[in-house]
């Protein structure tokens, strides 16, 4: 799968206001020269748990300094964020790429993945919980569960028929030195249940998300009418980005000026841009 409907309706007009921010040169006098790609994807996702309503809904925060993505095995690709998947291509437990944005991943991490459910659902009575796994450790950007717990064993979703696409999320913690499961999820093998999310985090002394990715999955046609996601924050996909789209774009750098002196100094001309999804732009003329 090339990308998803969802990444290519949410995305776009955020790399478009972007970029006519850029063009119209109103905005980001002093971008920075380069943006990483792997700190672009991080921008991108983040975008995307604000769009979807899972920031702040679910999660108060998500500032990722990792990109997690999930491989299910009946998929050709990796998934993408708010990729929309049947059950029987989720019900087995999928495998993990991790990348950082910058530096190395050699702590000791915890991985759930929770129910966030529909949009605008009500997240006060807690989440379903399908995943928790603490101890993993990362190795050549995949886990490694030698020495990992599962409280809960991945239990594919199977949101009730006609509740709309529900939005599960796949969370990355660094588990403090220290660390101590909570009490009340210290065995292995719990159950499937509805748990505080946050509140399992502060208890645990895991401090922020420091990766996440998220699904949707839907049984049945929906009989609610799904409230409508929130309004784009462009702020979480800076101008600043455009300039690494033109330079990247080019053989060579033209210049550390933004997405519009690059342009211009290819010449005069009508240009459009296009999303690939989450991560991949292309420039054309
Ligand atoms: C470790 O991974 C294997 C293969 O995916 C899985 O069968 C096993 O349950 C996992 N163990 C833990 C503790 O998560």
């Amino acid at each position: 799968m090339m990308f998803s409907t969802f990444a290519s309706k949410t995305l776009l007009p955020v790399a478009l206001a972007s970029f006519a921010a850029a063009l119209s040169g109103t905005s980001n006098t002093n971008p920075p020269s380069y943006v990483s790609g792997e700190v672009l994807k991080l921008q991108a996702i983040q975008a995307h748990f604000k769009n979807a309503g899972i920031v702040p809904d679910g999660l108060p925060s998500f500032d990722p300094k990792a990109e997690l993505v999930a491989n299910y095995a009946g998929e050709s690709c990796s998934t993408s964020p708010g990729q929309s998947l049947t059950r029987a291509q989720v019900a087995s437990a999928p495998t993990f790429t991790v990348t950082p944005g910058s530096g190395s991943l050699s702590g000791t991490y915890t991985l759930a993945m929770v129910d966030f459910g529909p949009v605008g659902s009500d997240q006060s009575k807690g989440v379903t919980r399908h995943w928790l796994v603490n101890g993993l450790t990362i190795t050549n950007s995949a886990f490694s569960n030698t020495s990992a717990v599962a409280i809960t064993q991945y239990a594919g979703p199977a949101p009730p028929a006609g509740s709309g696409p529900h939005r599960y999320a796949f969370l990355l913690w660094e588990q403090p030195s220290t660390f101590t499961a909570p009490a009340a999820f210290s065995q292995p093998n719990m159950g499937v249940s509805t748990f505080d999310v946050n509140a399992y985090a502060t208890d645990a002394k895991l401090g922020a998300v420091i990766a996440g990715n998220y699904i949707t999955v839907e049984e049945g046609t929906a009989t609610a009418t799904p409230s409508p996601t929130a309004a784009v924050e462009t702020s979480t996909l800076p101008a600043a980005s455009v300039p690494t789209i033109s330079i990247r774009a080019s053989a060579t750098p033209l210049g550390s000026g933004n997405g519009a002196h690059a342009l211009s100094a290819q010449g005069a001309g009508t240009y459009g841009l296009l999303a690939l999804g989450a991560i991949v732009f292309t420039v054309f003329a």
